[in-house]
């Protein structure tokens, strides 16, 4: 049975992990530069980089002898790698090690685009699940509506025109004074926030499947002045409502015209409790499978790059060793 070993270093975190050809997880290992980036504010390339190169190599012999292998020689049949999108200095760090990996190894190298990864996260905890997949890929970076008909056969259905969801919280928790990254404290103070606070307008009402958030950090700031007696927990709250409302929205409306055994939900934004519940809300009710993987599956992990890895080497075959890395290498490209 093949054997991959995925190496992750596109952002923040640093990641390796070792995944067979069944989808089964042997080994996922991250470590993350985030405590260097909170002071300023959102990731700093330079010290992401820089934080690679040093944790890489101990991050990836974790990897190896968690999954039973030797890590100078270990049994393995490829070195998958997230060539792009992501930071350049951040993602070559990844890339050169993964060549010298593969080169000295001698087995195949394969690069891996980072969103085609997140779309793998669900077949990892659900390895027999039914096909097609509806799944809505929010991060920091990327909000995505995509159909993902079989491993690697996928079609982006919208995206976001401006912002991301995860960009729209972190600048509304900017803007709030809660610091980087705003989700996970803006999703636990909405818990105790009246949500009918502001009035905040719908945007994107109209049939077709792109997202806008940006309208909604400027609509947050003027309801917020119009009503100063709304606490911080109530401005959580509203926004969150609203966001979670459009994505979810989008999703009914897609699948009025896409035919789809489940939902799916990845980045970092999946995370979000709020959105977690209300796609659960809309599977049962359509009668759908609904994927909401683990949260360290969610966010950003080389399991998922070495799955789609796999699945690229049996359908397309391995990159060359010169392969370079791709700062912006959007989703489409790969349809
Ligand atoms: O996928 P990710 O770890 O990194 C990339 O952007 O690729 O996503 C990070 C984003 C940040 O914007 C963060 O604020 C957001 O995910 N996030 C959340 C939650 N946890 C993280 N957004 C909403 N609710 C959360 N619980
Ligand atoms: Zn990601």
């Amino acid at each position: 049975m093949s054997v991959i070993l995925g190496i992750e270093t596109s952002c923040d975190d640093t990641a390796a992990a070792v995944v067979d050809e069944a989808y089964v997880v042997r080994s996922s290992v991250i470590e993350s530069s985030l405590d260097q980036h909170v002071v300023f504010g959102g990731v700093v390339p330079e010290l992401a980089g820089r934080a690679h190169l040093v944790t890489l190599p101990r991050v990836v012999e974790r990897a190896l002898e968690q999954a039973g292998l030797d890590p100078r020689r270990p049994a393995i049949d490829g070195v998958a790698v997230t060539s792009g999108p992501g930071l350049v200095g951040s993602l070559l760090v990844g890339l050169s090690a993964a060549k010298a990996y593969a080169a000295s190894w001698d087995v195949p190298l394969v690069g891996v685009n980072h969103l085609e990864g997140h779309l793998f996260a669900p077949l990892l905890e659900a390895p027999d699940l039914r096909w097609p997949l509806l799944t809505l890929l929010v991060s920091g970076g990327h909000s995505m509506l995509v159909l993902h008909e079989s491993p690697g056969r996928h079609r982006v259905l919208g995206e976001t025109i401006d912002d991301a969801a995860g960009e729209a919280y972190d600048k509304v928790a900017r803007w709030l004074g809660l610091g980087y990254p705003g989700g996970p404290v803006i999703d636990r103070l909405a818990k105790e926030g009246d949500a009918a606070a502001l009035t905040l307008p719908k945007s994107m009402t109209g049939p077709g499947l792109d997202f806008s958030f940006s309208g909604l950090k400027t609509a947050v700031v003027r309801s917020a002045e119009k009503h100063p007696n709304a606490t911080t927990a109530d401005v959580a709250a509203s926004f969150q409502a609203a966001v979670v409302e459009q994505l979810t929205r989008k999703v009914a409306v897609a699948l009025r015209d896409h035919e789809v055994a489940g939902i799916a939900l990845g980045g970092g934004v999946a995370a979000n409790s709020a959105l977690r519940a209300s796609l659960n809300d809309l599977a049962a009710r359509e009668g759908l499978d609904c994927h909401l993987p683990s949260l360290t599956m969610c966010t950003d992990n080389a399991a998922m790059i070495a799955a789609a890895g796999l699945a690229q080497l049996r359908d397309d075959g391995p990159s060359l060793l010169s392969l370079s890395a791709r700062p912006s290498w959007p989703l489409e490209e790969l349809e």
